[in-house]
């Protein structure tokens, strides 16, 4: 960091020490307008960010951070495709594949999808999906928060896990010869995906096809050429739902509902690229989150959508935030002096009430909340609406309030922070924003922590020693280089295979 960055670094801890004497509640007798001041709103959006401990001097100082760490330079990278992911040497282009410019290979892939799919459809009745991380978590949330959108009759099944019970669950019950294969894997060298794949393959489903960025080892593996969709190296696993990879939505939603998706982000994208910080929802977003990871020292946030078909969200959000920035390294290779990202964790209310919403009440250490309402029409019984909207913004108000108890075990200390946003509908175009939103998000975080969000190497050592350890497994001895604990393990583990 650079003397003006640690300056606006500085300003932002001093705000956040003197904010940490305030209570919530103070803040609003402060300022009475800040439920109005503090809202935000972007397409398909809004956003209230007033139960936040923030006020006029923290909003400054984290604008003024903004600016200090290049915010408007590194978006204007982002979007002009430059090599922003420098350690791979690429750009990262995942807005290009909704754009409504998008290049002549998105459009020509994305043509030949929709072909293959009104093709395909008549002579299947189920699809499984293989795929794991970002070639499995998008898919598996849009098709789940879009069912009202599905084409009636075809069953999607996805299986991502190594454990061969996700592979033997996907194809209970199923005709191969009714079934679509989709292999999806960007690089086609995974090994849940590609041993799951082989098990597939072996119990015969008449149709192949694959989603990668490596067709030519799909076609050896064995799919048909035609039924190969590529995407490009400069589309991160994490951020790819927009492409081939989700082959198996374009299948199975109706005509012209993935496209809706696609246009909803791209607005989403030009609020984010156009909007200046002061009203932009991702950027401002991005630095409340950074506030409450670093200045406030909050270790993780929990995410619950009063939604029953954004039940994945939560799932989604933990590769989005965590693989991009649970990073400890600034672009440069210096250490981070600060942490740029917390843990995601969260589950769908009003379920999450009746199980950790204790410990966000009554335990000890305070976790922001961020609450997510579909503020249109729900399906179901219409009594049902107001409870949903009743319990979201009961437990926002109960954090903030709390109820003072002269007896220990009934005292709920209240200033707890949460921020309520709400999606105008769950319609396609709203889906798409809001996780176009979350990308942009985690982007402006990562600018904000001065770090590359696009690279992963962190996954990358479990894997390869999986590799190794493997052979001892199945018959062969122990790495040498494997500590004692390990070599007892495999000890115990290889006679039970
Ligand atoms: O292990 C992490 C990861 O590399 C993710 O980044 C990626 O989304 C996932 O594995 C799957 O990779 P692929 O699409 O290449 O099979």
């Amino acid at each position: 960091m650079n003397t003006i960055q640690n300056a606006a670094w500085a300003r932002t801890e001093a705000e956040a020490a003197r904010l940490k004497r305030a209570t919530l509640l103070d803040l609003f007798a402060a300022e009475p307008a800040r439920a109005a001041h503090l809202t935000v709103s972007a397409p398909h959006l809004v956003t209230d960010f007033s139960k936040q401990r923030v006020d006029s001097g923290a909003m400054g100082a984290l604008a003024n951070l903004a600016e200090a760490m290049d915010f408007a330079g590194w978006r204007a990278k982002l979007f002009a495709g430059k090599i922003i992911n420098t350690t791979e040497g690429r750009a990262a282009m995942h807005w290009a594949l909704r754009a409504p410019d998008a290049p002549a290979n998105v459009r020509e892939t994305q043509a030949r999808r929709a072909a293959f799919a009104r093709h395909i459809r008549p002579e299947i009745d189920a699809i499984v999906h293989l795929g794991i991380g970002g070639s499995d978590l998008g898919p598996r949330l849009v098709l789940d928060a879009l069912k009202p959108h599905r084409v009636a009759g075809l069953d999607v099944r996805f299986a991502a896990n190594v454990d061969g019970a996700d592979v033997v669950d996907a194809i209970e019950g199923l005709d191969p010869a009714r079934t679509l294969l989709v292999v999806v894997s960007k690089t086609f060298t995974t090994q849940e995906t590609l041993a799951n794949a082989a098990f597939i393959r072996a119990w015969g489903p008449k149709h192949l096809a694959a989603a990668t960025a490596a067709p030519d080892v799909a076609v050896r593996w064995g799919v048909p050429q035609a039924n190969v969709f590529e995407f490009w190296d400069w589309v991160g696993g994490r951020y790819s739902l927009w492409s081939s990879v989700s082959l198996a939505c374009v299948i199975a939603l109706q005509d012209g509902v993935f496209d809706a998706l696609l246009d909803g982000a791209a607005e989403m994208d030009a609020h984010f690229r156009d909007e200046p910080f002061a009203r932009n929802l991702p950027a401002l977003s991005a630095a409340l989150q950074m506030w409450n990871r670093e200045a406030l020292g909050h270790g993780s946030y929990a995410i619950i959508p009063y939604s029953e078909r954004l039940r994945l969200l939560p799932l989604y959000l933990q590769q989005l935030e965590m693989e991009s920035n649970g990073k400890r390294v600034a672009r440069d290779g210096s250490v981070l002096e600060r942490s740029a990202c917390g843990v995601t964790w969260g589950a769908a209310g009003t379920n999450a009430q009746h199980s950790f919403f204790q410990l966000l009440h009554q335990g000890v250490d305070e976790i922001p909340v961020e609450i997510i309402v579909n503020a249109g029409v729900h399906e179901g019984p219409t009594s049902h609406r107001a409870k949903v909207f009743a319990n979201a913004l009961a437990q926002a108000r109960a954090l903030m309030v709390g109820r003072r108890s002269s007896e220990p075990h009934r005292d709920f200390p209240g200033n707890r922070a949460s921020t309520l946003t709400a999606l105008d509908a769950l319609t396609p175009q709203a889906l798409g924003a809001l996780l176009a939103f979350y990308e942009h998000r985690t982007f402006a975080q990562a600018v904000l922590a001065g770090i590359n969000p696009f690279d992963q190497f962190g996954v990358e050592l479990g894997k390869e020693m999986a590799k190794e350890l493997l052979p001892a497994l199945e018959g062969g001895a122990p790495p040498e280089t494997a500590d004692p604990s390990t070599i007892a393990w495999l000890g115990r583990l290889a006679p039970r295979l």
